[in-house]
C-alpha cells in the first residue's frame, strides 16, 4: 500500500523534474499541523544559491505539482517551504485501504535481507541486571519490528560463557562453596563465591594465581574444572530462561562465547596470515595505523601467555553468522561503553571483506531516582528477576483497585502485562542513547506517556464492542464530519509511515510517541463523538474507527513486545 508520504514523495520528483529542477529536499509530515499535513524544503534546499529567491522557487514548483486529487492547493510558506494539507475524502479512503491492508498499510522493506541480532546477551555466572534490560527490550523490539517489514530475523543470545571470569568461579567453587546456600539458591552462591575470590584475588596475588591456574586448567578441558563449569553454566542459563520468558523474548540461536572456544586459533591464523594482525611483544596484535580514531588503540587477539580475547571471539563470531548463518547485516544491541570493542571488531571484519552491513546500536543507562547508575540499597546490580516481580505486584495493585470484581487468574494475567508492559515502555519510548531514570511512580501511571494508558486506551475500545455486542460492521466509505474523526483518521494512516522510519536510526522510540499521539487523539475522538448512541451512517463509521485504533494500538504494542488486556 502507498502511504500519502510516498505519493507526494513522488509527485514531488515530478513536479521538480518537470519545472527543470534537480531532485532536491525532503517530504515531511509537517512541524506545525496548523499549516498542513506534510511538508517540503525543496525549494530551501535548491534556492542555497543567491541568484536563486527560495520563495520564487516554491512558486515555480508548486506550479507544476498536480496533487488536486487528494490534496488542497499546496501553500507556500515562510522563507519558502510548500506546505500540503490533505483533503478530508481522501483521507477517509485512504482508511479504508489501511483498514483492509493485512499490515495495516506497513509496506514490506525491500530489499528483503537475512538479519542477525545480538542482544540480550547476559553472563554466565552474574545475574542480569537491569543494564540487560535495554539491551534485552531494544533488541527483542527491533527483531519484531524488522519481521514485521518482511526481514528474516535471526535472534542470537551471546552468553558470556567464558573467559576470564571462570578462573575466579571455579577457585571459589572449589575452595568457598556452600553446599547448602547452593540447593536453595544456585546463582545467588555462584555469585557469592565469584565475588567474594574478586575481592580476595586483588588482596592477595596467590589467589590471583591460583585463579589464573584454574582458567589454564579449564582451557585446556581438564575434566574437573570443565564440570564445575558445565554446573555454573546450567544454573545461570535456567535463570535467564525465566527471565526471557517473563518478557516474552525467544531466540533462535544460543551461541555463547565458548560455542565458538575452538575456531579461535583458526582466526588468529588467518589474520596473520593475511598480514591484517602482526606479532608485537610475542603477542598477536591487530593495528589500525591508517585510522585517526583507532591508531593508538591496537587490538590484541592473541596475549602473549597464548589466551584469547573477547574480541578474538567477536570475530569468530563474525565469520560465523556471515558463512554460515548467511546474514546479510549484523545489528549488536550492546551498551555505549563497547563502542571501541565494537568499531575494532567492524574495522577488522571490513578489512577481510565480509559483505555483511554491521550495526553497532547502542543505548545509555538505567539510572536510580538519585540520578546515578541504578543500584540496590546495599550497592549492588539490581537483579532483573526481582525488578520484574516487582513490577507484577505493583501493577496487581491497580488491577486490585480499578477491577477488584475480576477473577484471580485474570488479576495475574492482568497484571503482568501492565507489569512487564510498563518496564518495557519506559524503556523503549526514550530516545536510546539518553540516560533515563527508573520511576515505579511515573511508568505505572495510568496518565502521561506509559505503557498502562496505551493499554487502557485498547481496553476502553473493547469495552465499546463488549457493550456495542457486534464486531465491527463492514463499511465502504468512512465519513468525516468531525475535525476530531478526521484527525483521527490521519492519524491511522500515518502508522504505515512510523514503522519502517523507525529501523533508518533504530529508533523504536518514533513508535512509542505515535503511539501514544493515537491514544491522545482516540480520546479527543471518543469525548467529542458520541459512537453507540449516535445514528446511522455516522454509528457505524465511528466504530469502524474505533476498531481500527484498537487494532493499530495491539499491533504496534506488539512491536515492542508489549501485550494487550482486554480488560483491566
Ligand atoms: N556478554 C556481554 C556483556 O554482558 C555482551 C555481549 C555482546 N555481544 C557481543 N557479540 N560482544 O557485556
Amino acid at each position: 500500500m502507498e502511504t500519502f508520504q510516498s505519493i507526494l514523495a513522488k509527485k514531488l520528483s515530478s513536479a521538480l523534474a518537470n519545472a527543470g529542477l534537480p531532485d532536491a529536499g525532503e517530504l515531511t509530515t509537517a512541524t506545525d499541523p496548523r499549516f498542513g499535513d506534510y511538508q517540503t524544503n525543496a525549494a530551501l534546499v535548491l534556492g542555497k544559491q543567491p541568484t536563486e529567491n527560495p520563495r520564487a522557487l516554491a512558486k515555480k514548483i508548486v506550479a507544476h505539482l498536480r496533487v488536486d486529487d487528494f490534496c488542497e492547493t499546496p501553500v507556500v510558506a515562510g522563507a519558502g517551504f510548500i506546505n500540503f494539507k490533505l483533503r478530508p475524502d481522501a483521507i477517509a479512503k485512504k482508511t479504508i485501504e489501511v483498514l483492509r491492508h493485512a499490515g495495516l498499510g506497513v509496506a514490506k522493506a525491500k530489499p528483503k535481507q537475512r538479519i542477525v541480532i545480538d542482544f540480550g546477551s547476559p553472563n554466565v555466572a552474574k545475574p542480569m541486571h537491569v543494564g540487560h534490560i535495554r539491551s534485552t527490550v531494544l533488541g527483542d523490539a527491533l527483531a519484531r519490528i524488522a519481521q514485521f517489514l518482511g526481514h528474516e530475523v535471526i535472534r542470537d543470545n551471546h552468553i558470556g560463557d567464558w573467559g576470564m571470569q571462570f578462573g575466579m568461579v571455579i577457585y571459589g567453587w572449589k575452595n568457598l562453596l556452600d553446599q547448602r546456600a547452593l540447593q536453595r539458591n544456585p546463582l545467588a552462591e555462584i555469585v557469592r563465591v565469584y565475588k567474594e575470590t574478586n575481592e580476595r584475588a586483588t588482596r592477595d596475588p596467590q589467589v590471583r594465581e591460583a585463579c589464573r591456574q584454574e582458567l589454564v586448567k579449564l582451557q585446556a578441558g581438564d575434566k574437573k574444572n570443565i564440570d564445575i563449569w558445565n554446573e555454573c553454566v546450567a544454573f545461570s542459563m535456567q535463570d535467564f530462561q525465566h527471565v526471557f520468558e517473563m518478557l516474552d523474548v525467544h531466540y533462535d540461536v544460543q551461541c555463547g562465547e565458548s560455542f565458538y572456544h575452538d575456531r579461535l586459533p583458526g582466526v588468529v591464523e588467518r589474520l596473520l596470515k593475511s598480514g591484517i594482525a602482526e606479532i608485537s611483544e610475542a603477542a598477536v596484535v591487530v593495528f589500525f595505523r591508517d585510522n585517526p580514531e583507532l591508531a593508538d588503540k591496537p587490538c590484541i587477539i592473541r596475549k602473549r601467555d597464548g589466551g584469547f580475547n573477547y574480541a578474538t571471539t567477536d570475530l569468530a563470531t563474525v565469520d560465523y553468522r556471515v558463512k554460515e548463518l548467511k546474514a546479510d547485516a549484523i545489528w549488536y544491541v550492546v551498551g555505549a561503553p563497547q563502542t571501541l570493542h565494537l568499531k575494532q571488531i567492524f574495522e577488522i571484519a571490513r578489512r577481510e571483506s565480509y559483505a555483511a552491513d554491521l550495526r553497532h546500536i547502542a543505548f545509555g543507562s538505567v539510572l536510580g531516582e538519585d540520578r546515578k547508575l541504578m543500584k540496590t540499597r546495599s550497592g549492588e546490580n539490581v537483579p532483573l528477576r526481582d525488578l520484574l516481580e516487582e513490577a507484577c505486584n505493583r501493577a496487581r495493585k491497580i488491577v486490585d483497585e480499578k477491577n477488584p470484581h475480576l477473577g484471580e487468574d485474570e488479576k495475574i494475567d492482568i497484571a503482568q502485562k501492565i507489569g512487564v508492559g510498563a518496564v518495557k515502555y519506559t524503556d523503549l519510548s526514550q530516545y536510546r542513547m539518553t540516560d533515563y531514570i527508573f520511576s515505579w511512580e511515573k511508568m505505572l501511571s495510568l496518565h502521561g506517556n506509559t505503557a498502562p494508558y496505551l493499554q487502557n486506551a485498547y481496553v476502553r475500545i473493547r469495552s465499546i464492542f463488549r457493550k456495542a455486542g457486534e464486531p465491527a460492521p463492514k463499511i465502504d466509505k468512512l465519513i468525516l464530519s468531525d475535525p476530531a474523526e478526521t484527525n483521527i483518521a490521519k492519524r491511522l494512516c500515518q502508522f504505515a509511515e512510523i514503522v519502517p522510519q523507525i529501523l533508518n536510526d533504530f529508533r523504536p522510540n518514533i513508535l512509542a510517541n505515535y503511539l501514544f499521539e493515537l491514544a491522545n487523539s482516540f480520546h479527543t475522538f471518543y469525548e467529542a463523538c458520541p459512537v453507540l448512541k449516535s445514528e446511522e451512517p455516522a454509528r457505524s463509521s465511528r466504530l469502524v474507527l474505533c476498531d481500527l485504533t484498537g487494532r493499530v494500538l495491539q499491533c504496534g504494542l506488539d512491536l515492542l513486545g508489549i501485550k494487550v488486556p482486554e480488560k483491566m
